[in-house]
């Protein structure tokens, strides 16, 4: 890794994103720290980070309103900030169903969990032009639920996406997926919701965000691996 090579971690203030940022500071890389809302958690992972001895940079942005990221790439670029990793780890999610009126919510999800890290990949691609990217899908993307039908969507989407991506961005930028299984509760819900779920994949048990550190690691490492998606979820995706 050349210095002064950053990682762009979207969704890192806090759970799985943050896990990755850490992952990526140990591996040698600066990190750019993405919030929407949770200012003072990605605020104190800067300090974290710091404290590693890297260098953070923290920006705020909803993709829900913001989608420029050509003119904001190039500010990081012309204050020496090249980015040689992408995590597009944000996402919003919601339950939606079958019943719901209306595709407010599938555009919201849509917005949240696709166009953002389409638009981060493309804006990536243009500016800096080399590197890795990584995308944080679902195991669930291989299912055909609709407990949370507008989030999913959104999902395969964006797996569809990493594919074509993975294709048309070859030789000089490598794209893969990360599918978590049960890793962290949603919001609201305690372990044993997934303790409980969990009895019924193949390994039986919960995994944790050390299993998505290491498939970071993984990814950002294997220079010969493009358009793969890791299923870091105790077997989920064979299940029934
Ligand atoms: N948790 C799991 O076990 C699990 C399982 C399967 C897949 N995944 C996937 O793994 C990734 C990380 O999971 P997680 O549970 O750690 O995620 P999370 O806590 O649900 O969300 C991560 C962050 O995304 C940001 N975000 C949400 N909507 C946004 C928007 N419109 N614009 C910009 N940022 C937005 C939020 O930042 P602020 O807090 O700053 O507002 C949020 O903290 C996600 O892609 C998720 O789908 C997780």
């Amino acid at each position: 890794m050349e210095q002064n090579k950053y990682a762009l971690v979207t969704g890192s203030a806090d759970r799985i994103g943050k896990s990755i940022a850490i992952q990526l500071a140990a591996m040698g890389y600066h990190v750019v720290v993405h919030y929407k809302n949770s200012r003072k958690k990605a605020e104190g992972l800067k300090k974290e980070i710091e404290g590693m001895g890297r260098k953070v940079h923290v920006m705020q942005f909803d993709f829900l309103q913001t989608n420029d990221f050509d003119r904001l790439f190039a500010d990081l670029k012309a204050q020496q900030i090249i980015l040689e990793v992408l995590v597009n780890s944000a996402s919003d999610f919601v339950p939606s169903g079958f019943d719901d009126l209306g595709d407010t919510m599938l555009s919201k999800q849509i917005k949240s969990n696709f166009d953002g890290a389409y638009l981060l990949t493309k804006s990536f691609a243009r500016i800096f032009g080399e590197g890795s990217i990584i995308n944080i899908l679902d195991t669930k993307v291989t299912k055909d639920r609709t407990g949370h039908l507008d989030y999913i969507l959104s999902k395969k989407l964006l797996g569809e996406f990493t594919r074509i991506s993975a294709v048309h961005l070859a030789p000089t930028i490598r794209v893969n997926a990360i599918c978590p299984g049960l890793i962290l509760p949603p919001e609201g819900k305690d372990e044993q919701y997934l303790l409980d779920l969990a009895s019924g994949i193949p390994l039986q048990r919960i995994g944790s965000v050390e299993d998505i550190q290491r498939t970071v690691q993984f990814l950002v490492e294997s220079s010969f691996v493009t358009g793969q998606f890791l299923y870091i979820d105790g077997g989920e995706h064979l299940a029934l």
